[in-house]
C-alpha cells in the first residue's frame, strides 16, 4: 500500500500507517479535507458530553514562525501547511453548558441537566476542572491524528512548547489546557517505523 493515500484508509490502515512526520510537502491544505478532519475529531466522546475541546487552526506562515519559536524552534511547525492546536476550555463550557445537552431532552430537562453539570464543576477550582477537561481533549487529539491519517494526511503530535507563549500568541485565556499541537500536511519524508512494546509486555489478562 502506498503511504500517501488517495482514498480514505480503513481505521486499521490509518493506525498502522500513522507515524510522526516532521517534513511536509510545501502545498496548502485542501480546506474541505481540513474541515472534515476537524469534524471527525469533534465526534470524539466526552464524559457527560461536556465537549470542552477546542481547535485553533493556524495556516499563516508568520504566526507559524512565532509558534515555532515557542516550540523550541522545532522546524515541523513551519514545514507543515497547517498547525492545529488542541486545547480544553472548561470555563467556556461552564458559561454555555446548555449547548451540550441533547436538544431532544426538552427545555426543562436541558435547564436542569445544565445546572447539575455546572454545580459539579463549580465545586472544583479552575485548575482542577482544567485538568479534568484536558483528559477529554486528549481523546479528541488522538481522534484528530487518526482522522487526518484516514484521509491520507500526516502529522506529528507535539507537546514540546511553552504553553504560556502559545497562549499569548493565540490570544487564549490563562485557564486553557493544551492537549497538544499538530502540524499536518502530506509527508515529504518517511519517518520511522513503529517501535513499541509488544502486547504481552503491556497487557495482563484476568
Ligand atoms: C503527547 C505527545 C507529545 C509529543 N511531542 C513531540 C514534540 O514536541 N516534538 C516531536 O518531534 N515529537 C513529539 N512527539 C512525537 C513522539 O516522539 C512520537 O509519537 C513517538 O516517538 C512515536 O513515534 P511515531 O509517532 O512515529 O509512532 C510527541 C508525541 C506525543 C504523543
Amino acid at each position: 500500500m502506498t503511504l500517501t493515500a488517495t482514498k480514505p484508509l480503513s481505521m486499521t490502515e490509518a493506525i498502522e500507517t500513522r507515524r510522526s512526520i516532521r517534513k511536509f510537502v510545501q502545498e496548502p491544505m485542501n480546506q474541505d479535507d481540513l474541515q472534515d478532519i476537524l469534524r471527525l475529531a469533534s465526534l470524539a466522546p466526552t464524559a457527560n458530553n461536556v465537549q470542552p475541546t477546542r481547535f485553533a487552526v493556524i495556516q499563516n506562515k508568520e504566526l507559524q514562525a512565532r509558534l515555532q519559536e515557542a516550540a523550541y524552534n522545532q522546524s515541523q511547525v513551519t514545514s507543515a501547511p497547517a498547525v492545529i492546536v488542541v486545547y480544553s476550555d472548561m470555563e467556556d463550557f461552564l458559561q454555555t453548558a446548555e449547548e451540550t445537552v441533547h436538544p431532544g431532552m426538552g427545555e426543562e430537562q436541558i435547564k436542569t441537566r445544565a445546572a447539575g453539570l455546572r454545580s459539579n464543576f463549580e465545586g472544583q477550582d479552575v485548575a482542577q476542572r482544567g485538568q479534568w477537561g484536558l483528559t477529554q481533549a486528549n481523546i479528541a487529539f488522538g481522534f484528530l491524528m487518526l482522522a487526518a491519517r484516514g484521509k491520507g494526511y500526516d502529522s506529528v503530535p507535539m507537546l514540546g512548547f511553552d504553553p504560556e507563549k502559545v497562549k499569548e500568541l493565540l490570544g487564549l485565556p490563562q485557564h486553557v489546557q493544551f492537549a497538544g499541537m499538530l502540524p499536518i500536511g502530506h509527508r515529504a519524508e518517511e519517518g520511522f517505523p513503529h517501535h513499541r512494546h509488544n502486547v504481552e509486555r503491556i497487557s495482563t489478562f484476568y
